[in-house]
């Protein structure tokens, strides 16, 4: 089969790279020149485990090309892929439909012969029959049809979810279109990855109400969180308690400091747009994006409690700054909020990630961009982390320590254990679980921590 796909973002340049792989033709397309010019020298674009070389071996293959001109890919094609960004539209939440609709009417002007064209990007309820009306507009003509098939990879596992997924969900009642969309999974099948129809409108909703439903359970734990902190109970025992139950299920039952990327809160956010203009209250998932939202900066808050609120001329370390591990994706990451807020307390911020200090760069100012963890950690007054990065799993804690003006650690992904944290001397805070953080700051006063420990000095004679 010959797959034209439209936008080579994230989503379109591993749908791309995995349908070369099913042994389809694809052709991805973007309109970023530069995008297009490094991809053909074999530069990605973004960060995603395992993708380079499948990239390459497929380009190797003579199976996936790139291109900028999207009327050449469109006119050869059999299915049209439109998997071009939906960010949130500035001002009012809803989605930015621009790019969609602005392909529609390149793909719509380009078509030849019969063609499926098919929205992987996630939109709201109705933009399938807006596309349709558009093409038609355009080239009444047009032998085509418009299928809902929205993606649910995650980035960071984005080839074995695209090649392992939970289900399929395809939008159309066209018994054509139905064909090709099995044909282009076929491969998929085989693994006996369901395919689920129903209609356009349905599938579109699906996207929404699967992202709306994991943002719901990750703020449910999130909350159950701070509950914990006051009463002396520790979440992850909570979570896996009810995770264990089937019913509840233990993913997205991980408390941190609220979720962030390129599609959750975006998708919150556009899912109650599009309720409000049916008028319909989602007042769950208003609680949710609005929760959410006031979690990240409040972050700061538990760094600035362990000072007594005088975060200012501090110096504070932060260890991941990507929205989650294994991507350099730094869309609405908590890590921004929370260094915006520990900026505004007057703190001096050091950060280090392993993959998103370029897209960091542009995005956060007036910090010092680390080599690693440990140059991070240096001189540091205290050390949050952001993002649970493998690397940052196994760290020389005792190193960690040596390096540090104050031994701090702010764990908002709860990789530590408060324990082992205390034992090296470590004053710990983290989310949801009984920490000894006040206790030692109380009996080991933090003038006390903060003078130059003999480790430190030991620590420079080895520098
Ligand atoms: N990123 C994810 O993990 C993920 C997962 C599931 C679904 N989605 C959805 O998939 C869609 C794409 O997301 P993304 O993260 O890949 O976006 P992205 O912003 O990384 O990439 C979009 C690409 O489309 C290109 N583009 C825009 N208009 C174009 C046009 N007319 N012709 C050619 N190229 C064009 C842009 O230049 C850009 O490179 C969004 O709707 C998103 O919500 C994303």
């Amino acid at each position: 089969m010959r797959i034209a796909m439209i936008g080579t973002g994230y989503v379109g340049l591993v749908s791309g790279a995995c349908m070369a792989d099913f042994g389809h033709d694809v052709v991805c397309v973007d309109k970023d020149a530069a995008k297009i010019a490094a991809l053909q020298r074999g530069q990605l674009p973004v960060y995603e485990p395992g993708l380079h070389d499948l990239v390459a071996s497929n380009v190797k293959q003579g199976r996936l090309e790139f291109a900028t001109s999207l009327e050449e890919a469109v006119r050869t094609a059999d299915v049209v892929f439109i998997a071009v960004g939906t960010p949130s539209r500035r001002g009012d939440g809803h989605a930015d439909l621009s790019y969609v609709y602005d392909a529609a009417r390149e793909i719509a002007a380009a078509i030849e012969g019969f063609t499926a064209v098919i929205t992987k990007s996630t939109v709201p309820v109705g933009t399938g029959d807006e596309i349709e009306r558009i093409i038609r507009e355009v080239r009444p003509d047009a032998d085509f049809v418009v299928v809902s098939n929205p993606e649910f990879l995650r980035e960071g596992a984005a080839i074995h979810d695209f090649k392992h997924p939970d289900r399929i969900v395809v939008g159309t009642q066209d018994e054509r279109a139905k064909q090709v969309v099995a044909e282009v999974y076929r491969p998929l099948s085989l693994n006996q990855a369901p395919i689920l129809y129903t209609s356009r409108r349905t599938a579109e909703l699906t996207k929404y109400a699967a992202n709306a439903f994991l943002a719901t359970k990750i703020t449910f734990i999130n909350e159950i969180a701070d509950l914990c902190e006051k009463v002396g109970a520790d979440v992850q025992e909570v979570a896996r308690g009810i995770g264990l139950d089937n019913r509840i299920g233990g993913k997205f039952l991980h408390a941190g400091p609220g979720f962030g990327g390129s599609c959750f809160p975006k998708d919150v956010r556009a899912l109650i747009k599009t309720a409000q203009d049916h008028e319909v209250s989602l007042r769950i998932i208003e609680a949710v994006a609005t929760v959410n939202d006031t979690r990240k900066r409040a972050m700061a808050r538990k760094v600035s409690a362990i000072f007594s609120g005088a975060l200012r001329g501090k110096s504070i370390g932060v260890l991941g700054l990507t929205f989650k591990p294994n991507t350099d994706d730094m869309r609405e990451a908590p890590a921004i909020a929370l260094i915006t807020a520990l900026q505004d307390m007057g703190a001096r911020v050091r950060a280090f990630d392993p993959a998103g200090m370029n897209q960091a760069r542009s995005l956060l100012k007036n910090v010092t961009y680390c080599a690693d963890a440990y140059d991070c950690a240096d001189g540091a007054d205290a050390l949050v982390i952001a993002t649970e990065w493998e690397q940052f799993r196994a760290l020389d804690l005792e190193r960690l320590r040596d390096l540090m003006a104050c031994p701090v650690v702010v764990d908002l992904r709860n990789i530590y254990r408060p324990h082992d944290m205390s034992r090296l001397g470590f004053a710990y805070a983290c989310v949801g679980r009984p920490a000894k953080v006040s206790g030692l700051v109380e009996n080991v006063s933090l003038n006390e921590l903060m003078s130059p420990p003999r480790e430190r000095a030991s620590n420079e004679e080895v520098a």
